[in-house]
């Protein structure tokens, strides 16, 4: 029978305990969230749904074509200028997701014959990348920039390391000065995802490359989501011109896309200028971060020392990990939970982030609940 084998497959899963299911959030949750991405509390921020609202007036609800057609509004251009200031960046180029800009960053930059040296603990899309691309890929330690050194130093031609600047998992930063580093030796390119480092990390949000003195170096090019900090929809990738033009002309999952929609360039457009207004909002998302992990630890839970704004706390079992995730949303708290086949090492988590515009009182009642219903 026609896709018979997904039943065994799903029942497969059940036995495993990953089964998954989608849960419609009501517009007007009472839980606590400490599950978004939404790092600065921007999504729902007033000026952030003006700036969605105004551009769909203008524009429309879509950008009615791909990029290179119909698809490129004078409003994607005014972000693609803003976000590659604000980062430090030549030039930016908008993708409808984080995930596109990564497949496009990492497929029109290792060509046949070249080396990409991708670390353990990527996300999927830089991931998917690597097995897009023409390129071969090598898969080496997580964080640890002697090991992108020894693997680029067996290559001959083109080359391109590509790391996470923040994983997504445990929240821990990738060592960017060192990966820098292991390139130039060997006159390799380095590609990071800032994805949960812009807004976050860097002078007032510009990110973790801009933290790491990299921003505008023509050998690194960073690709960002608009849909963490931001508050948005959709994904940029940030570098030289000449890259960006490469990658106009290269990247499939540019050209053979619609582009952004112009109520999520608008919002995003929104966002950033309002970061840029108050810088302290990414100060204030680390604090939290701070402030839950000590409280964590203090309580007795074995929480990750976080360097951006995910804090991640160990669970025994992926059962005991879901089961934990549900007590804490009968608590009335709102919380991540990572689990294999989504956690490369095979250790399930409570993920949990930590959102500019949480209270003291909010922070206290998360850690009460996250400690009241361990396993
Ligand atoms: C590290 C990282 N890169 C890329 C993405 C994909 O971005 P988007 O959701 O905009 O497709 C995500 C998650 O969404 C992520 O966590």
């Amino acid at each position: 029978m026609a896709f018979g084998w997904i039943d065994e497959q799903a029942a497969a899963r059940r036995r495993a305990g990953l089964v998954r299911t989608l849960r419609p959030r009501p517009a007007d949750s009472p839980l606590l969230d400490l599950a978004s991405n939404d790092y600065l509390g921007l999504a729902r921020h007033p000026e952030v749904v003006a700036g969605a609202v105004a551009a769909a007036r203008t524009w429309g609800g879509g950008a009615t074509g791909s990029r290179l057609v119909t698809g490129t509004t004078e409003l994607h251009s005014e972000l693609e200028r803003e976000l590659a200031d604000f980062c430090g960046f030549e030039a930016a180029l908008v993708f409808s997701s984080g995930y596109a800009a990564n497949l496009a960053a990492v497929t029109a930059l290792a060509p046949h014959g070249s080396l990409i040296v991708s670390d353990a603990g990527n996300h999927a899309s830089l991931i998917d990348g690597c097995r897009l691309a023409r390129g071969t890929t090598q898969v080496v330690a997580h964080a640890d920039p002697d090991a992108v050194r020894k693997a680029l130093g067996t290559h001959e031609g083109p080359a391109l390391a590509v790391s996470d600047t923040v994983f997504s998992v445990d929240g821990d930063a990738a060592p960017l000065a060192g990966l820098a580093e292991a390139c130039r030796e060997h006159g390799a390119g380095l590609v990071v995802d800032d994805a949960h480092g812009v807004g976050v990390l860097g002078a007032g949000g510009r990110g973790a490359p801009h933290a790491a003195g990299l921003a505008g170096a023509d050998d690194v090019v960073v690709t960002v989501t608009l849909s963490k900090s931001l508050g948005s929809q959709g994904g940029a990738v940030l570098g030289p011109a000449r890259v960006v033009e490469h990658l106009v002309n290269a990247a499939r999952t540019f050209i053979f896309d619609t582009g952004l929609a112009p109520a999520a360039a608008g919002a995003a457009l929104a966002a950033l200028r309002l970061l840029g207004r108050e810088p302290e909002r990414a100060t204030r998302a680390r604090e939290v971060a701070t402030a839950l992990h000590a409280r964590l630890t203090a309580a007795g839970l074995e929480a990750v020392r976080p360097d951006a704004a995910v804090v991640s706390v160990r669970a025994p079992s992926p059962e005991e990990a879901v089961q934990w995730a549900a007590d804490c949303r009968a608590a009335g708290l709102l919380v991540g939970c990572f689990r294999p086949p989504s956690v490369p090492d095979g250790i399930s988590r409570l993920r949990l982030t930590a959102r500019a515009d949480l209270s003291e009182e909010q922070i206290e009642r998360a850690v009460r609940v996250i400690g009241g219903t361990r396993p």
